[in-house]
């Protein structure tokens, strides 16, 4: 596990950036896994700057997201798929068939989870960015999640509904459901990104970095990974 520690989140996205614009340098077609949330925002942003500035291209990428809320439809602001076109598909040269984000829609969500597996299964993603919860859930997988869980529909925990209230007008409009990667898919990709920043995240650094490898600590399930590059801002170290 390489830990990277930077000053604050803009050098935290700047490094970040340098790490996926390498790749998308070296290997124009490659396949990511992304992230939603507030950490990878300042990622996307340079992504974007770096497109602009034509040193990076998104034309043969292939894109796969690690979840969505289920009970809110793709239009809806706070969406997964509206968040990712939002701060980054629509300001590069992605094409939409390249994109792919599990689908909470319709009445057979089993059958959704079933079809993004299978999706997954033939993936291959060269990099996976992820944030942490700060119950240390990684995708949409809540602490007592199984290793070996693949896609599937996962009921929120109360924290992190509370974590994300923020997007939204009341916790009553937080989904209690989302449909993500489960551990097992995540731990395929052949490289993962972590980025870590802000204070309420030091509990979970201080788990996480302290070795401990557990189920009840999803993301600790990275130490068993080869490839991962954890990208960590002065505030969400505190006084490790
Ligand atoms: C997002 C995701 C979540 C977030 C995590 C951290 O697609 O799967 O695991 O990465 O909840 O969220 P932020 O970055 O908002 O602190």
């Amino acid at each position: 596990m390489n830990v990277i520690r930077v000053k604050d989140y803009e050098s935290l996205s700047l490094e970040a950036a340098k790490i996926v614009g390498e790749l998308l340098k070296t290997k124009p077609k490659s396949h990511l896994g992304l992230a939603t949330g507030s950490s990878p925002i300042g990622l996307y942003q340079n992504l974007i700057k770096m497109f602009k500035n034509n040193e990076i291209s998104f034309k043969h990428v292939k894109t796969y997201n690690l979840d969505e809320y289920c009970g809110l439809p793709k239009e809806h602001k706070e969406s997964y798929y509206s968040f990712m076109h939002r701060n980054l598909f629509d300001h590069v040269d992605i094409s939409e068939k390249n994109i792919h984000l599990p689908s909470s829609e319709g009445k057979n969500l089993e059958k959704n989870c079933k079809t993004y597996n299978r999706l997954l299964h033939k993936a291959n993603i060269d990099l996976q960015v992820l944030g942490i919860g700060s119950n240390g859930h990684i995708g949409f997988n809540e602490p007592g999640t199984s290793f070996e869980q693949e896609t599937f529909i996962v009921k929120l925990t109360e924290k992190t509904r509370q974590d994300n209230k923020r997007f939204f007008n009341s916790i009553e409009e937080v989904p209690a459901y989302s449909i993500t990667m489960g551990i097992k898919n995540i731990m395929q990709a052949k490289q993962i990104l972590m980025l870590i920043s802000g204070a309420s995240k030091q509990s979970a650094v201080k788990q996480l970095l302290s070795g401990n490898i557990s189920e009840d600590f999803p993301a600790s399930v990275l130490h068993k990974h080869e490839n991962v590059t954890i990208i960590i801002d002065d505030a969400a170290y505190g006084d490790l």
